[in-house]
């Protein structure tokens, strides 16, 4: 299983090592000149009320046809703008959502992804 991400003040990446500690997968960080080879999930967050970051809107320009699944990390403080990135995501690139979720997410969230993604077809 491969996993890219987008992290600018570290929760993603923390949520990635909850990951890790529950999966051998591939879980590498994206940069925005990044080509990959490997198809994936995207794990980015939602920044400037309801925007795609631009490092993760650069990458899927590249990478979007590989890539297999969104979600998005949030703040429920920023109501309907919680974790929109996803939704941006899916709409311009037709990439299904898999998980929404606040800030390094939650047990639950973990467990979540993980039967989401393995039960990708
Ligand atoms: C300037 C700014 C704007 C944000 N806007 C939103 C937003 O519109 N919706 C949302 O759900 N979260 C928003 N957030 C919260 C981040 O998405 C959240 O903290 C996320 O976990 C950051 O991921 P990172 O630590 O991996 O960079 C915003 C955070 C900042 C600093």
């Amino acid at each position: 299983m491969w996993i890219y991400y987008d992290s600018k003040t570290g929760n993603v990446q923390r949520f990635m090592e909850k990951i890790k500690a529950e999966r051998h997968w591939h879980i590498e960080k994206i940069n925005s000149d990044m080509h990959i080879d490997h198809p994936g999930h995207l794990v980015t967050f939602t920044t400037r009320i309801g925007e795609i970051p631009e490092s993760t809107m650069k990458f899927l320009q590249s990478n979007a046809d590989r890539i297999q699944t969104i979600s998005s990390s949030g703040n429920r403080n920023w109501g309907k703008n919680f974790a929109v990135a996803a939704d941006r995501v899916s709409g311009a690139f037709g990439i299904p959502i898999t998980l929404k979720f606040e800030l390094s997410g939650t047990r639950t969230d973990v467990s979540s992804f993980i039967n989401a993604i393995e039960n990708y077809l």
